[in-house]
C-alpha cells in the first residue's frame, strides 16, 4: 500500500530515510527550512558524501515519486505520516539540543486539521516523544487525532543507504493497534524480507536507540583500556581482540583499537545519556559514561604524546604528516573527528601539520594545510600519522614515500596497517597497543 509521507529534516538521516521511503514505493515529499539544500536534493544531488545515496536521489526524484520542498503547508494535510529526523546536537551542559525538534513540530501542528501520525527518528532523551505529543496535540486542530510514535534509527555514515533498505531491526515505539499498522504499511517491503521487529512502548524504543550508540562506544572503549594494558605489560591489542572475537557472545566488531570514537552520534549521544541518567537519579549509568568518555579521550591525548615522543619530545617546527580528517573512513564528516583533535595539538605543541584525506575538504584554518595527494603530505615529513583507516591507505607503497618523507616513521592509530611491509622498506613503524612496536 503506498502512504504519503513526509520527512521533515534532511540532513544525513533525513535525506537518505526520504530516499529510501521512496525506494519503498510510498509518495514522499522531504522538507526543510534550509532552501540551499532542498534544491540541490530536488535536482537529484546529494549534499553530502555517501556511497549510492545520489542514485537513488535522482531515480525518486525523476520517478517524481521524491520531492522536497521548504513549505510546511505542501505537508501538512497532504502526508498520512510524518517523520521527524532533525538533528538533536548537545547544549553546552552536553543536554540533548531539542529546539529544531520543537521548532518542527511548531511549525506542522497548528496546520493539522485531520489525523496523522507523527513519528520521531532523531536520538532523543527518554522522555521527548511523550512530551512531544502534548505539544502537538495543544496546537493542532485535530488535537487529539494526532498521534505520535517512535521509530528510532541505526544507520552508519558510510552504509546509509544499505542500513536503510536493508535494516537490521526495526523498533516501532507505538501507543495504539491504529499506528502500529501504519508503520507496518510503512515498512512493508523490509517486514517481507523477515526483517526482525520490536515493538514496544515510546520510553523503549527511545532508551533503545541510546543503548546502542552507547553500548558500541563502551565497546570501542573496553578494547582501548586494554590497548593501554597492552602497552604497560608488553601484550598486543589485535590479537586480544580477535581471540575476544571469536567468541560468539562478545563479537569481533566494534573491537578495532586505535584513535577512538568521534563523529557526530556516538559522542553526543552518550553526553546526553549521562545527563539524562543524572536527572532521572540513575548515577551509576553516567558513571559508566564518563569512564567511556575519559577513556576515549586519552586516546587522542595518548596518540599526540607518542608523537612527540618519537620526534624526541620537540615538534616545534617539524613537519607531520596526517594521513585522514573525517571521523571515519566513508564519509567526508569531520565532526568530533580523532583525527583532527590529533592535528590540533599538535599544531599547538609547534609542529607544521600537512593533512591529507580522500574525501574530507576543510575550511582552510590556520592550524594546519590540506593537500590533495597522500605524496604531499608526507614529503618533507618527519613523521607520518595514520589517523583514519581509509582502504587506499592500506595499499600504499612504502618504498616510494620512504624517497620522499624525511624521516621515515610512521604511526598507526588505527592498526591498520601491515607493519612487515613498511619495516621491509625500511620505517619505523609504531602501533598503539602492540607492545612490540614501542
Ligand atoms: C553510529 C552507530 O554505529 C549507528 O548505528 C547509529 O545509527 C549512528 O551512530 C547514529 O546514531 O546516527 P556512525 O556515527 O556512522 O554510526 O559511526 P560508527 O560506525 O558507529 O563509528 C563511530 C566511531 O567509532 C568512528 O570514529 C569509528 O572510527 C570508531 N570506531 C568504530 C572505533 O574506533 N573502533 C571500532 O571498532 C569501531
Amino acid at each position: 500500500m503506498t502512504l504519503r509521507v513526509s520527512v521533515i529534516g534532511t540532513g544525513y538521516l533525513g535525506s537518505t530515510r526520504a530516499a529510501g521511503m521512496a525506494e519503498f514505493g510510498h509518495q514522499v515529499v522531504g522538507l526543510d527550512v534550509d532552501p540551499e539544500r532542498i534544491a540541490t536534493l530536488a535536482a537529484g544531488r546529494s549534499p553530502i558524501y555517501e556511497v549510492g545515496l545520489e542514485p537513488l536521489l535522482a531515480r525518486h526524484t525523476r520517478s517524481g515519486r521524491l520531492r522536497f520542498s521548504t513549505d510546511y503547508t505542501v505537508i501538512a494535510d497532504w502526508a498520512d505520516v510524518h517523520f521527524l529526523a532533525l538533528g538533536t546536537p548537545s547544549r553546552p551542559d552536553g543536554a540533548a539540543d531539542l529546539s529544531q525538534l520543537h521548532a518542527a513540530v511548531d511549525a506542522l501542528a497548528p496546520l493539522l486539521t485531520r489525523p496523522a501520525l507523527v513519528v520521531g527518528k532523531s536520538t532523543v532523551p527518554v522522555g521527548t516523544a511523550r512530551r512531544l505529543e502534548d505539544r502537538i496535540r495543544a496546537l493542532a486542530p485535530a488535537g487529539d487525532g494526532i498521534e505520535v510514535a517512535w521509530n528510532p534509527e541505526f544507520l552508519r555514515e558510510g552504509f546509509a543507504v544499505d542500513d536503510t533498505l536493508r535494516p537490521d531491526r526495526l523498533v516501532f515505539g507505538t501507543q495504539s493497534a491504529r499506528a502500529l499498522e501504519t508503520l507496518e504499511q510503512v515498512y512493508a517491503i523490509p517486514l517481507t524480507e523477515a526483517t526482525p521487529v520490536v515493538c514496544c512502548d515510546l520510553a523503549t524504543a527511545e532508551l533503545i536507540k541510546t543503548a546502542a550508540n552507547a553500548f558500541l562506544a563502551t565497546k570501542i572503549s573496553f578494547i582501548n583500556a586494554m590497548a593501554q594494558m597492552c602497552q604497560a605489560a608488553g601484550g598486543d591489542v589485535v590479537l586480544l581482540a580477535d581471540a575476544l572475537g571469536y567468541d560468539s557472545r562478545i563479537g569481533r566488531e566494534f573491537l578495532n583499537a586505535g584513535l577512538g570514537f568521534g563523529g557526530g552520534c556516538l559522542p553526543k549521544d552518550i553526553r546526553a545519556l549521562a545527563v539524562r541518567a543524572d536527572e532521572l537519579d540513575v548515577p551509576v549509568l553516567s558513571q559508566l559514561v564518563e569512564a567511556v568518555e575519559a577513556i576515549n579521550a586519552g586516546q587522542r591525548d595518548g596518540l599526540a604524546e607518542l608523537a612527540i615522543e618519537q620526534l624526541g619530545g620537540e615538534v616545534t617546527g617539524v613537519r607531520i604528516a596526517v594521513l585522514g580528517a573525517a571521523f571515519k573512513p566513508g564519509t567526508d564528516d569531520t565532526r568530533n573527528s580523532p583525527a583532527l583533535t590529533v592535528a590540533d595539538r599538535l599544531h599547538a605543541a609547534g609542529a607544521e601539520v600537512v593533512i591529507y584525506d580522500p574525501q574530507a575538504h576543510l575550511p582552510p584554518r590556520d592550524n594546519f594545510t590540506q593537500v590533495d595527494s597522500v605524496e604531499d603530505a608526507v614529503t618533507g615529513a618527519e613523521i607520518v600519522l595514520h589517523l583514519t583507516e581509509w582502504p587506499e591507505f592500506r595499499y600504499l607503497d612504502p618504498e616510494a614515500l620512504g624517497q620522499l618523507a624525511k624521516t621515515k616513521i610512521i604511526l598507526d592509530g588505527r592498526l591498520k596497517l601491515h607493519a612487515p611491509t613498511w619495516r621491509d622498506a625500511g620505517w619505523k613503524v609504531v602501533q598503539i597497543g602492540r607492545a612490540s612496536s614501542l
